[in-house]
């Protein structure tokens, strides 16, 4: 997992930590929080320190840890004498992880009995709760009916998985790992982003055209460049769908995907989801052909002879060229990101792209430089617009290439 989160460096994150078996996997998120750039104060409660000590929030946090509501003195790491005061200004984020039966009833009712739930009021942030506990607790009204009260306020739920207990039992209510949590985290504090109430479309992956049932025509892409915007996107508020034909990578917790195999479905599930979008950004390796036919049986080989099969290719309809009709008829999406592969002369065959597909911004990057392009961590792109100026990145992650992208996409909706 990527160590640094830009939206994550310096905010302050009130981790509230109640008694259940899940908090040793909070110890892992508060480290990994930490890790990533974000100051992450944790508030525990009685019960929660039955299961794991103050000490050891202390140590991967760098950070007090604060148990007693009675406690004045911050070893003057707070603006105030008043703990629950001091904790709850200028937090970022209350994030209760996990999450007991008993702490979500106070919270819904306002109970104020110990430092979590007297933070919780005096909090004006947003509060994010991961509810953690037995199947069988989870389902009961009473708590469903909590979490509900919680929901009508704001509060964002992180939903339980379904598994395997300490118990034994098997049902709804764990805990789930880090990397959703941190997702979790990152949608409620990216929520009133620059973003926030846009709808995001983000294209991934590269397409895969059958040549019979067995084998097929596909390319290098990865998706991880398309993953990595549909994470910044989510990072800066929007409600994103990320349309990907990519396999084995994990979704950003927030977006919505769809799952496509051909350029054929890409173009159909495109079309349909840009109709009320305010931007695509088109990061797919889409296939420009495509066996004319798809073999309906696996093609043999002949025993006979050393005969090949020819393969007759066809082309593929060109997404951005429909999305750009699309347009002109329904003024939907607002803008359009396209992006170029190119081996050679980059910049010609980008600035003719531009125009000839219609995009407001076109990404270009050199994918014969090692560092750069497929299946890589890093990208150098230079960032076209449709006043013909150029803009070169420095060699970055994909993710910070991503937020690059979208804070030009945001400033493009500025008034559109
Ligand atoms: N693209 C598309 N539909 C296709 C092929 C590509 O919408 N059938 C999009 C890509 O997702 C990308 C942009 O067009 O955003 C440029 O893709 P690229 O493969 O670089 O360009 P091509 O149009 O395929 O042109 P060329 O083959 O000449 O490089």
């Amino acid at each position: 997992m990527q160590n640094n989160i830009t939206l994550l460096q310096n905010r302050r994150i009130l981790l509230g930590i109640t008694g259940s078996i899940a908090c040793y996997k909070a110890v892992d998120l508060a480290s990994k929080l930490t890790q990533a750039g974000a100051l992450i104060d944790v508030i525990m409660t009685r019960a929660a320190q039955q299961f794991v000590t103050p000490l050891t929030f202390q140590a991967v946090t760098g950070r007090a840890t604060y148990t007693d509501m009675w406690q004045t003195d911050s070893g003057g790491a707070l603006p105030t004498h008043i703990a629950h005061v001091g904790l709850a200004e200028g937090a970022d984020l209350l994030a209760v992880i996990p999450a007991t039966a008993h702490t979500i009833a106070r919270l819904a009712h306002g109970f104020a009995n110990d430092l979590l739930s007297v933070t919780a009021l005096a909090a004006r942030c947003p509060l994010l709760i991961a509810p953690a506990m037995d199947g069988a607790m989870y389902s009961h009204p009473a708590v469903q009916g909590n979490l509900e009260i919680l929901r009508s306020r704001g509060a964002w739920i992180i939903e339980p998985e379904e598994g395997r207990f300490a118990s034994g039992l098997v049902g709804k209510g764990r805990l789930p790992e880090t990397p959703t949590l941190i997702g979790a985290i990152r949608r409620a504090l990216g929520a009133r982003g620059a973003l926030a109430g846009r709808r995001v479309v983000v294209t991934a992956g590269g397409t895969r055209e059958p040549l019979d049932p067995v084998r097929y025509l596909t390319n290098r892409s990865s998706g991880k460049q398309g993953y990595a915007l549909a994470q910044a996107a989510v990072d800066a508020g929007a409600a994103v769908t990320l349309i990907t034909a990519a396999r084995g990578l994990p979704v950003p917790y927030g977006a919505d995907a769809v799952p496509v195999e051909t350029a054929a479905e890409m173009h159909d599930s495109v079309l349909q989801h840009v109709a009320t979008a305010d931007a695509l950004l088109m990061a797919a390796a889409v296939a420009d052909f495509r066996p004319q036919a798809a073999a309906p049986n696996k093609i043999k080989k002949s025993e006979l002879d050393q005969d090949a099969p020819t393969i007759q290719l066809e082309r593929t309809a060109d997404i951005l060229a429909a999305v750009k009709d699309r347009r002109a008829q329904t003024g939907f999406p607002r803008v359009t990101v396209g992006f170029a592969a190119e081996s050679q002369e980059l910049l010609t065959y980008a600035r003719d792209k531009i125009t000839r597909k219609g995009v407001d911004l076109l990404v270009a990057n050199d994918i014969s430089a090692a560092d750069a392009g497929f299946d890589v961590d890093t990208n150098r792109v230079i960032i076209l617009n449709m006043d013909g100026e150029a803009e070169t990145l420095p060699l970055a992650s994909k993710a910070v290439v991503s937020e690059a992208i979208l804070e030009r996409v945001a400033k493009l909706l500025e008034g559109r």
